[in-house]
């Protein structure tokens, strides 16, 4: 299965791209996860929506090509970062690539509440979008304490129940894939 992951930080020592580093090695047999280059987007533009800059429309073909989708975030002040938000919103606009895709969110914060704010402001745009979202209840992946549950010389996640939990919440996604 082909998937996109989105990531919603552009630092070059970010957590959530160590994830999404993780789970492109770890699910490598059955998933093929391709991180998509957010940062060369450039801001949403209504007047040019309609020819958008060459970034978008590859950036839109990526995940118009692909089985679903995996949106890794941090939260910023509570909700998601402008960089994905901007991603997000050219993604919505003419062609609606969102539409019925499978996408799963998740986030990894070095605080305690693992993301879950901007979890949710980012459900409520994937449902303006029509996206088909891994149901929350029981596959919320929140990933507080992150300096306790990634090695940060290696980038790799490696608390173990973690990653238990992960590969079932991906099961849940294949499963998601399959149905659409
Ligand atoms: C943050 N951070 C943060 N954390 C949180 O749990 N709730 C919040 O509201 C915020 N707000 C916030 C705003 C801004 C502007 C920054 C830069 C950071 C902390 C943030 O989640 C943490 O730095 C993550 O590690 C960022 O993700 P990456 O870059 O490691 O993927």
């Amino acid at each position: 299965m082909k998937i996109v992951a989105i990531v919603g930080s552009i630092r070059e020592e970010s957590l959530n791209m160590y994830l999404a580093k993780t789970m492109q090695e770890r699910y490598q047999d059955k998933l093929d996860i391709e991180i998509a280059d957010i940062r060369s987007l450039p801001h949403y533009d209504q007047d040019e929506e309609n020819n958008p800059p060459q970034a978008v429309k590859e950036f839109k073909q990526q995940i118009a090509n692909a089985d679903g989708v995996i949106i890794l975030t941090p939260e910023y002040n509570w909700s998601i970062p402008g960089v994905l938000k901007n991603a997000l919103d050219w993604a919505s606009r003419v062609e609606k690539v969102f539409i019925g895709k499978p996408v799963f969110p998740m986030g990894v914060t070095m605080g305690t509440l693992g993301t879950i704010r901007a979890q949710l402001h980012l459900r409520e745009i994937l449902t303006a979008l029509q996206a088909k979202q891994v149901p929350p209840a029981g596959n919320e992946v929140l990933i507080g304490l992150a300096n306790q549950k990634f090695d940060l010389q290696t980038g790799k996640l490696v608390d173990e129940t973690t990653l238990g939990f992960l590969d079932s919440k991906i099961e849940v996604f294949i499963d998601l894939i399959k149905s659409a």
